[in-house]
């Protein structure tokens, strides 16, 4: 097998409950090179036909498949029968989230390290396609060291490190001088990403190949364009894109998609004049016609007033 590498600088990180086929959509349009699905336990790929159908319902170039477990010979399993589905395969071993540590699986794999290599190797040796894995620097305190040297030895393809540890959850500051390229694997880079120079920084400062965006993206989904063309998208850009993704959500998952929605309104309208107003009465509305409306209405004021090239300078928002 030819050796891995991330297929290219900036993606979207996993998100669990955001980063669905829509959300992926639009982030990939805006720029983002590559992506993730939301993690899948391996149980369920196991159990149920449809669970990563349901995930990925359409082919996606440059998406992994993320699975969480922690039966080496589940977790294998489950990736040879999704690989087809997917563009690699990518082992979570960084939620922090009690459900989950419960079942030894997520950053639990992080205090068995030998679970961890055995699940790699068992990986490795029923799949195809490249095996990447997700990390924190450590549970309790930073063991990275330790934990890349294990995943190294058993053939990782690559790691993608968020600078926390398990028991910081979400909190404090993440850490970015990893210098990530002490390993001889490809390593992308995940923690406070929030702006461009925070993702130039990151990637200096780490000393990784890529960085994954997650919730810098929920706040601001055109991060990637502002990356890429060093200027913020045209109030048009954001409106079309933004009634882009309620399609594909309501395609996805039906009038009901509206609620989903909910989560992203804040970004899209994040540094709007009467945005507060309008997230508030969004939250009230129901029904896919009502939103598309009120969506033409924010943003059409915009353009009434200051004329159709205006351009929001949102590099700092
Ligand atoms: C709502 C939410 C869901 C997440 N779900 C996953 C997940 O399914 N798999 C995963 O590996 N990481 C998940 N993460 C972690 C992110 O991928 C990322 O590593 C973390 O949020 C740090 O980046 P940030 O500080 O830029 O948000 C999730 C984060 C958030 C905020």
């Amino acid at each position: 097998m030819e050796r891995f590498s991330y297929p290219g600088i900036v993606a979207l990180a996993p998100m669990a409950g955001v980063s669905d086929r829509s959300f992926r959509t639009v982030c990939r349009m805006w720029g983002a090179q590559f992506s993730f699905s939301e993690m899948i336990s391996a149980e369920s790929v196991l159990l149920d036909v449809d669970v990563v159908d349901k995930m990925l319902p359409f082919e996606e170039e440059n998406t992994a498949v993320q699975l969480y477990g922690s039966e080496p010979k589940k977790l294998a399993l489950a990736a040879r029968k999704v690989q087809h589905r997917a563009s690699w395969i990518d082992l979570n071993a960084a939620c922090p989230v009690k459900k989950v540590i419960k079942k030894n699986a997520g950053a639990a794999l992080l205090k068995d390290l030998e679970r961890l290599k055995d699940i790699v190797l068992a990986m490795k040796d029923e799949c195809e396609k490249p095996i990447t894995v997700k990390i924190r620097i450590g549970f309790e305190k930073n063991e990275l060291e330790k934990i890349m040297d294990v995943l190294v030895s058993a053939g990782a393809d690559g790691v993608e490190v968020h600078g926390r540890t398990a028991v910081q959850m979400y909190s404090g500051k993440a850490q970015w001088d990893l210098n990530l390229e002490k390993w001889n694997v490809p390593t992308a880079i995940s923690g406070d990403l929030y702006s461009v120079e925070d993702i130039r920084r990151a990637l200096e400062v780490s000393k990784a190949q890529a960085a994954i965006v997650a919730r810098g993206a929920l706040r601001k989904p055109w991060i990637f364009y502002e990356f890429f063309h060093a200027k913020a998208p045209s109030i048009e850009q954001i409106r079309d894109m933004f009634l882009f993704h309620a399609r594909l959500l309501k395609e996805d998952e039906g009038e009901k998609s509206f609620y989903k929605l909910r989560q992203f309104v804040a970004g899209y309208t994040h540094g709007f004049s009467g945005a507060r107003e309008f997230r508030e009465r969004f939250m009230k509305l129901e029904g896919f016609d009502a939103i598309e409306s009120a969506i033409l209405e924010f943003f059409n004021r915009f353009l009434i007033s200051v004329g159709e090239n205006a351009v929001r300078d949102t590099t700092n928002v």
